[in-house]
Parts: C-alpha cells; structure tokens; sequence
C-alpha cells in the first residue's frame, strides 16, 4: 500500500521519499527493481524514479526532513487475540516525536481501529516540541487494481479536525478527485471506522453469497441464476456477489477480526461479523469433500494440478490465500499437489518450499495428475485447452472454486465438474 501510495502520489508531482526498515527492499527499489507485482505500478514508479521524484531510504529522519506530510503505511497484523496490533504505528510515532523539527502533518494510512489517531497523537507529543496534526486517511485501494483505484478513488475520506491539516490533504488529493467523485471529510474516530465498516460489510456481501450458494447445491438451484437475479436489483447491486472459496488477503481476514475485537472491547457482540468469520473457515475448504468422496474418501498417493495460489487474481500477495488452506488440507490427507500461478509461486516458495511442485505453466501442472482443482479466477484459466487437459489428467475430473466454466459447456465435454453452487456435472 505504501508502494502504491508513494507512487502515485509522486505521478501527481509530488517528491515522494519511502522509508521503510527492510534494507534489502529499499535497496531493490532504489535501483529500479520493483518488490510487489501490482498491474501498471512498474511504469509509474519507473518513471518517477527517473524524474526523481522518487526516493527510497531505510532512514527515517532522513525520509522526513523536507516533509510536510507524512503518510504511515505499516502494517497492523492481528495481535494474538485478533486486535489490531499497532506496535509499528506507535513505534514509528513514538521516533516521530523525537525528529519533528517544524509543523507536520501526520496521516495514519494503516487500516488502524478506532482510537488509534489519539493514541499516534499522543505518542508523538510525549517527546515533540513543535505543532503537529495528526490525521486519519483510511485507503480502499484494491489489490490488483491498486494503481487505477489510487489514481481515480471512488471517495477520498479525510479524518481531521484540523483546519489546517483539512487544507493540506485538499491539496494534496485534488488532482485525484478532478472528476467529481467526493472529499468526505469528517472527524478521525469516524474516518478510523469507515474502512474496518467498508471492508467488514465486503467480506458480510462475501459470505452472504457462499451461504446462499451452500444453500443451492443443497436445494437444487443454481447460484448464478439467483447471483444474477438478485444483483439487477439496484439496492443489492452486481458486485461482489460471485460465491467462491472465500475471501483471503492481507485486509479482509483480519479487518472483520479486528472489528470483532474492537465490539467485544467496548461489550458489543458484533453477531453478523462472528458468522461471517465461521462461514469464511469453513468456506475456504467446501471443495474439499466433493473431492474426497470422488476417490473414495482415499486421496493417498493421489496428484492434484493446483490453477492459482494467490488470494486473488492480478496479485502476487498469498497472505491467507484458500489455495494454501487447501493444500495443507490435500497433503494432510496424503496427496501430492503440483501448483501454477502466474504471479504468485515465488512468494508460495518462499513459505512453503517444497510442500508442493510449481509448475512452468497451467499445462506442465496437469501431468500425471489425478484431477484440477482451481483456486484463482486468473483470466488465462478461464478458456483454457480442454483436450490438452483432458490428455493430462489421469481422470476427467475439475473442482473449481470460482466457477469459472459453464455448466452445459463441461457436460459436453464430458467433465466430471464440481463448482460453488451449482450442479456437480457426472
Ligand atoms: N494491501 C492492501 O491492499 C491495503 C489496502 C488498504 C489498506 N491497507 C492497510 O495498509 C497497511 C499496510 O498494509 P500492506 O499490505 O502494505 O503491508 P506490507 O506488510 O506489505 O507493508 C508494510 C511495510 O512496512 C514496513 N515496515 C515495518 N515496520 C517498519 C518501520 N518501523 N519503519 C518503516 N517501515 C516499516 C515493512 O517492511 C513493509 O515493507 C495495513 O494497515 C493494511 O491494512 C492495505
């Protein structure tokens, strides 16, 4: 998210200088190497790194000496019992304190709970001489198309009270918003839970429509008809509601766990939020008995081609992917799975090693295997060959996690298919 942030806020003509404690990623990025697949960043980084617009240090005093806004993108991990942990937050403004010279705006761009902007303030003025504001500047950008949502943002939300701190971040985001789309600004506890508010209500929509879909493959219906039926529907609308084999990522997972957290904190028992944690447990392994029970409940010695292992498509990230749920599942029952995904093995790899065989490409994963098994809606495993699959797989057998294929289409091609939601086709 920093990445992406500092980028693009550099594209606009801003000097952007990134700081971040991991040495060997500034040094890559400082020599032009980028560090995370994202469509689109390359170019733009690549760019304002040539204009020089474009910095990268491990130090921050140094990052911050010109600065006038600072923006803090670390991460929040669950802490042990699922809240937000915010020693970086607070570590890194605890070192603020110390290293503000002049007045300075800084924005708390971690998803962060409720409170947080108050807790970053306090932390800088324990060893701060100088006048600060401190503002919360949630960011919705999408993995994937994180480039295009930074540039062009449905909404831009602004936590401030601050007058002054309220112009600066005007400025700063007007070039994004040339097209109408708002600047809502509004206090920080308000801001600070308007993304944990967008992300949980997502992940609600999410399991909302892998419930439904459980419900299909159990009462005969198919979930793309009702998908579509429902999502006409201008008060329900069309996104979002495609079942899978549940969320994963960075943001999701644990944003619905740190708001749980933050309910239970202040005795409100967040009821739809604890259902919707259940329902994505158990969701990133539904495919799983339909496989078991096609080989006889016996899947030692059994070969899975595995299509996708990052949480999403257009990715590298693998943080709490289904993929790697599955194939602890798989392997525990004895079988042996080998994996290709266009952007995300070498961070797979970089986990998990030798658990799974990667593969070259989709095809090379299909040999000598039992059966497909899809985890990632990548475009390029939605029309693939189907006779070079059906001549690499020992059976004629695909369990699709994100329905990727049409039902009538497999049945003509004589697949054994099993989806989310819909007909198994024999
Ligand atoms: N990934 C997303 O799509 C996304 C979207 C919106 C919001 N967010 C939020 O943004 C925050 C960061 O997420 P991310 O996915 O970019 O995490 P990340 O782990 O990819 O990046 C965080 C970076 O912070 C660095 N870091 C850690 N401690 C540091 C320190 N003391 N000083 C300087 N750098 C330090 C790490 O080395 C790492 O490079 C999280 O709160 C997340 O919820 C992420």
């Amino acid at each position: 998210m920093g990445l992406v942030t500092g980028t693009c806020f550099a594209e606009t003509g801003n000097d952007v200088t990134c700081v971040d404690i991991d040495a060997g990623k500034i040094s890559k990025l400082t020599n032009g190497e980028i560090t995370i697949y994202e469509p689109g960043l390359e170019k733009l980084f690549l760019r304002n790194l040539k204009e020089n617009r474009l910095h990268f240090t491990t130090s921050l005093s140094e990052g911050i000496k010109e600065a006038s806004i600072i923006f803090l993108a670390l991460p929040t991990p669950p802490g042990e019992d699922g809240s937000a942990d915010l020693k970086y937050i607070l570590g890194v403004s605890d070192e603020l304190g110390r290293l503000l010279t002049d007045y300075k705006v800084i924005v708390d761009k971690s998803t962060v709970p409720v409170g947080t902007a108050e807790k970053v303030k306090a932390a800088i003025a324990k060893n701060c001489t100088v006048e600060f504001d401190v503002v919360s500047n949630p960011e919705f950008l999408r993995e994937g198309v994180a480039v295009e949502d930074f540039m062009k943002p449905d909404r831009v939300v602004i936590g401030t009270t601050s007058e002054r701190a309220k112009k600066l971040m005007g400025d700063l985001y007007a070039p994004f918003v040339r097209q109408g789309n708002p600047v809502i600004y509004m206090d920080e506890r308000s801001a600070e839970l308007t993304k944990y508010a967008a992300n949980s209500f997502l992940a609600v929509k999410i399991s909302f429509m892998n419930e439904i879909a459980r419900l299909c493959e159990k009462l005969g219906a198919d979930v793309d008809m009702v998908r579509r039926g429902i999502g006409s529907d201008e008060r329900i609308g069309k996104r979002f509601l495609f079942p899978g084999i549940g969320y994963g990522g960075s943001c999701f997972p644990k944003d619905v766990q740190a708001l749980a957290k933050s309910s239970a904190e202040v005795d409100y028992e967040f009821e739809i939020l604890n259902a919707v944690m259940r329902v994505n447990e158990e969701q990133k392994l539904h495919l799983i008995p339909g496989i078991k029970q096609y080989f006889n409940n016996d899947l030692k010695g059994k070969r899975f081609a595995l299509w996708g292992l990052a949480f999403k498509p257009n990715t590298d990230d693998i943080r709490e992917a289904p993929a790697l749920y599955m194939i602890d599942a798989l392997t525990a029952a004895g079988a042996t799975v080998c994996a290709f995904d266009p952007e995300g093995m070498k961070n797979v790899k970089a986990t998990i090693g030798d658990k799974i065989e990667y593969a070259g490409n989709q095809y090379e994963a299909l040999a000598g295997a039992d059966a497909l098994i899809i985890a990632t809606e990548w475009n390029e495993f939605r029309t693939p060959d189907f006779a070079r699959i059906t001549n690499s797989l020992k059976n004629k057998a695909i369990f699709d996690g994100r329905n990727l294929f049409d039902l009538a289409a497999m049945k003509e091609l004589g697949f054994y298919y099993q989806s989310v939601g819909r007909a198994t086709i024999k």
